[in-house]
């Protein structure tokens, strides 16, 4: 028998249920409506629970479902304790937690700590009273002669500051101006964050997806920063993300209350510098995993990368190959294509002629086997694509219409600037799930409150049920090799190999554990590519009825991807 090395027995011996989650995101306005008001609802979810559990899943996140005006879509909280009536009731959440969890799916809430909405009760009595102890629970500060505060951009668009009328006071939003920043420097406000947290865990949930927590902390600048762009505006990272002393509130945060419970929580964070990675994540990280975004910029269909997968691919190789040989042995980063901030993957990663059952699956099987947790997002695994609207009044989103009146301000014509929203805007992902080919996809017999992509006739859940070479069944085909008893420790715990053979275009990856080896070799690119390859192995998954093979040498077609068992080396190593 082979002995681990003395790190990896570490990471084995401090095994967590959470080693073994394979995630589904819901976006719940748009996942399925039963009352026919058009909004995505709770018993729709607990309708699906068997769709999910057929696909294999064992963990939801669901985005924000607590009461909310809705200006970003849930993201702007007026009641933490309550779920929105326009997704059901507390004892229906709870009826979901309960028939997940007969199910084997854990389920995850949204933590939206940040931010409040401006309808949130706190806030309205912060602005009825600024002499309140509840002014304090927010970013209030001082104008500067007829100015705001300094001149901070919004992550949104426009000035962070907001004036608070009949005062030269100003409050901070670094989304939109309904979604106040809280004052985390309060400890009586961290209090009352805490309670709710806990209030949430007693009611069975397990865990939590936290929303930007890197921009809890605040390093105000008392004056204007040279701008960065024609609003006169900057943009000060440093100052409102990961800024220095976050650590404080964070590891409050875990000491108080995440670490006293067997949960899982996933910052939506960057942490640029590995060496901070035990620090934010893992066994004594103050949270579980991250959500990062190291790949999610960019676009095969951005000025740059011009529709070229090779160009595309080989640019985002050495990202993902660094990420995964570092984390080895120290952390689990959560592994993800797609969200709801996000255009769909196919458009992101595929030249538009290009998107089908191949360029799909191949997509999938180029993340789902690395180290981590994967998560899948709604509509992903039927392989829902964007949907381009003809005019900016298409889209809801309140980012989306300051994006695009930036690339106005920023000289763009109204045609060029609705083109790159349609290719880079978060609505894309949002539209309604495509359960059937009946009206609305079958999402609601209303009025649905976003437009449902027209690609539904040909493109939807049921179809590919039906059908054993969906990409639906694909996704059910990874999901249970990764379950499967014989490769679950390996694809949980093995260590990463990334890029352990080398072909432009194609992303190579090995998973070892002990002696069995699994090696993942994904052709993103529409050519017939070549690749060394000198092991003896079994097929575990192919995207293809067949694969070509010489001694020494595998040959993949267009988006060809597979997933091998080495049997053993040609030459015996
Ligand atoms: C990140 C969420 O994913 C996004 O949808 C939201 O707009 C911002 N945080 C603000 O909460
Ligand atoms: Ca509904």
């Amino acid at each position: 028998m082979v002995l681990l090395k003395d790190d990896e027995k570490m990471v084995i011996q401090n095994k967590k249920w959470w080693h073994e989650a394979i995630g589904y995101q819901i976006y719940p306005k748009s996942f399925q409506d039963t009352n026919n008001d058009g909004i995505g609802d709770i018993p729709g979810m607990i309708e699906h629970l068997d769709d999910l559990s057929d696909l294999g899943i064992n963990v939801i996140w669901i985005s924000p479902i607590n009461l909310s005006p809705m200006v970003d879509h849930g993201y702007d909280i007026s009641d933490y304790l309550q779920i929105d009536p326009s997704f059901g009731t507390n004892e229906e959440f709870e009826r979901l937690i309960q028939e997940a969890e007969k199910r084997g799916i854990k389920v995850l809430m949204d933590l939206v700590i940040n931010h409040t909405s401006s309808q949130h009760e706190w806030f309205k009595r912060a602005m009825a009273d600024l002499d309140s102890k509840y002014a304090d629970y927010y970013v209030i500060r001082e104008g500067r002669g007829e100015e705001p505060p300094n001149n901070w951009r919004s992550m949104f668009g426009g000035s962070a500051w907001e004036k608070i009328p009949g005062t030269n006071k100003y409050y901070l939003h670094l989304f939109t101006v309904d979604q106040p920043d809280l004052n985390w420097e309060n400890p009586e406000l961290r209090q009352e964050l805490y309670e709710i947290i806990e209030f949430w865990l007693t009611k069975g949930l397990a865990g939590f997806r936290v929303d930007a927590i890197s921009h809890i902390k605040k390093i105000y600048d008392e004056e204007n920063l040279p701008s960065d762009g024609p609003d006169g505006l900057v943009t000060v990272w440093e100052n409102y993300r990961d800024a220095l002393g976050i650590g404080e509130f964070l590891g409050e945060l875990r000491d108080r209350v995440f670490s006293k419970q067997d949960i899982l929580t996933i910052a939506e964070m960057d942490v640029v510098d590995p060496e901070k990675w035990e620090e934010y994540f893992g066994d004594n990280g103050y949270f579980s995993s991250i959500f990062d975004f190291y790949h999610t910029a960019y676009s095969i269909q951005g000025k740059e990368f011009a529709n070229d997968s090779e160009k595309f691919i080989e640019f985002l190789k050495p990202l993902v190959y660094k990420k995964q040989e570092l984390a080895n042995d120290r952390v689990f980063f959560t592994n993800f294509i797609e969200n709801h901030d996000l255009p769909r993957s196919l458009n992101r990663f595929i030249p538009k002629e290009e998107i089908g059952f191949h360029s799909a699956s191949v997509l999938g099987m180029f993340y789902f086997f690395m180290r981590g947790i994967p998560v899948i997002y709604q509509g992903q695994e039927i392989g829902m694509v964007d949907y381009p609207k003809e005019t900016i009044d298409g889209y809801i989103d309140l980012a989306t219409h300051n994006n695009y009146q930036d690339y106005l301000l920023n000289g763009l014509s109204e045609t060029e600037a609705l083109a790159q929203i349609n290719i880079e805007n978060r609505e894309n992902s949002r539209t309604p799930m495509q359960w059937n080919s009946q009206t609305n996809a079958g999402f609601t017999k209303g009025t649905p409150w976003f437009a449902v992509n027209p690609t539904y006739h040909g493109l939807n859940y049921q179809q590919q049920k039906e059908d054993p070479h969906s990409l639906l069944s694909f996704y059910k085909e990874m999901i249970q090799l990764r379950k499967n008893p014989i490769y679950k420790e390996l694809l949980v715990y093995g260590r990463a190999v990334p890029g352990f053979v080398e072909a432009s275009g194609v992303v190579t990856y090995q998973r070892k554990l002990e002696k069995q080896t699994i090696s993942a070799l994904c052709n993103l690119t529409n050519q017939t590519i070549a690749v060394d390859y000198d092991a003896k192995f079994e097929v575990l998954l192919n995207n293809y009825a067949e694969l070509d093979c010489k001694t020494g040498q595998l040959t993949l077609l267009p988006y060809q991807g597979v997933i091998l068992e080495e049997t053993s080396s040609v030459n015996g190593k």
